[in-house]
């Protein structure tokens, strides 16, 4: 049996397509069913919620399996971007080492660093360390900038570019490698079937530099440790990834930069104004304004038999 957290999002929902089409066993932790669309019909439901420890632990029974994608890029009503990143990430990984499980799968984000400006880049760095000191087998994924079309942040460019000028806060020069949902979900589902050849990383013989390079030293019985940076074939500057966004909807407009101290005053009050429905907020914004690449690029992905495609193709962008 795997457990699946975030399976509703959109590196989850395409992997969760993959695992059932292998027939594999997978149960979902999921706060609300009814997001998992006609899959829930084929899967096992565990209620569970990042902000609620009980609830993950009983659904890790009989797990062999962790693949936990679950995370929050702003503060929720039940618990904040720490919370429910780092503390919830160090709790999963606790009640599976004493359920039993054999390997945890986990997505960090590339550039994570515990003196990161962001905070999900801080809480994403503390969570990896979590999932590499448990002392089981993990695997762990350090994706760029991950989109799918119709994901929230290109439905939000979307909505936002109907105003006839585009709002970009900060400068727009930090860059990503943005890869689509689909080929970080090919890359997880490669990882889980073991189709990477760190056969030699695993026994140690890898370079440091290597794809899908192994961490740290291994005495003969330690557990095994993988991690995979996943990025496209293209850096662009945020401001050349909201391009492409307008140009596969078929607009050409300009885009104005909104200086990071006003954009951080502005977006702050909408949110206390609007709470949760506010679309959007400054801890994503600011996401937005720090570099997210892999000095090997598309090198570990390509390990795992996966070649991403550019982001052009994917949205249909001329
Ligand atoms: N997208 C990126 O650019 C990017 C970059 C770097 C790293 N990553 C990491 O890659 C992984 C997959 O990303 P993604 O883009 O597929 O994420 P996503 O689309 O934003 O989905 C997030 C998932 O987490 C679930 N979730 C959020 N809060 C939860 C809570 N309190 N309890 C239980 N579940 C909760 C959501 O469920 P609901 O349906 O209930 O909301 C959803 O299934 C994440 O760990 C993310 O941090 C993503």
């Amino acid at each position: 049996m795997l457990l699946l957290t975030g399976a509703t999002g959109q590196v989850g929902s395409a992997l969760l397509t993959r695992l059932l089409a292998q027939g594999a066993e997978v149960r979902c932790l999921v706060r609300d069913p009814r997001r998992l669309g006609a899959q829930r019909v084929r899967v096992q439901i565990a209620l569970g919620d990042l902000a609620d420890p009980p609830s993950f632990r009983n659904a890790m029974r009989g797990v062999d399996t962790v693949v936990h994608l679950a995370a929050a890029i702003r503060d929720q009503p039940q618990g904040s971007i720490e919370e429910l990143n780092a503390i919830a990430t160090w709790r999963m990984v606790q009640a599976a080492r004493q359920s039993g499980v054999r390997r945890f799968l986990f997505f960090s984000a590339l550039g994570a660093s515990p003196h990161h400006r962001c905070r999900f880049f801080r809480a994403k760095a503390l969570a990896e360390r979590a999932v590499m000191d448990a002392g089981i087998d993990c695997v762990v994924f350090a994706p760029s900038l991950v989109y799918a079309p119709g994901d929230h942040w290109l439905t939000l460019l979307e909505r936002v570019s109907l105003l006839g000028l585009t709002p970009v806060p900060g400068s727009g020069r930090a860059a990503f490698q943005p890869i689509w949902a689909q080929d970080v979900a090919d890359c997880v589902a490669a990882a889980l079937r073991g189709e990477h050849p760190p056969d030699a990383a695993l026994r140690g013989e890898c370079p440091p530099d290597a794809a899908g390079s192994e961490i740290g030293s291994r005495a003969p019985a330690a557990p095994r440790q993988l991690r995979f940076e996943l990025a496209g074939p293209q850096t662009l500057s945020h401001d050349e990834t909201i391009r492409v966004v307008l140009r596969s909807l078929g607009r050409r407009q300009r885009l104005l930069h909104v200086p990071s101290a006003l954009a951080s005053r502005a977006l702050r009050m909408l949110e206390r104004a609007l709470g949760p429905s506010a679309p959007v907020t400054w801890d994503e914004a600011e996401l937005m304004q720090v570099p997210m690449l892999a000095p090997r690029g598309s090198a570990d992905a390509q390990a795992l038999g996966v070649a991403p495609q550019r982001m052009e193709a994917v949205l249909g962008a001329a």
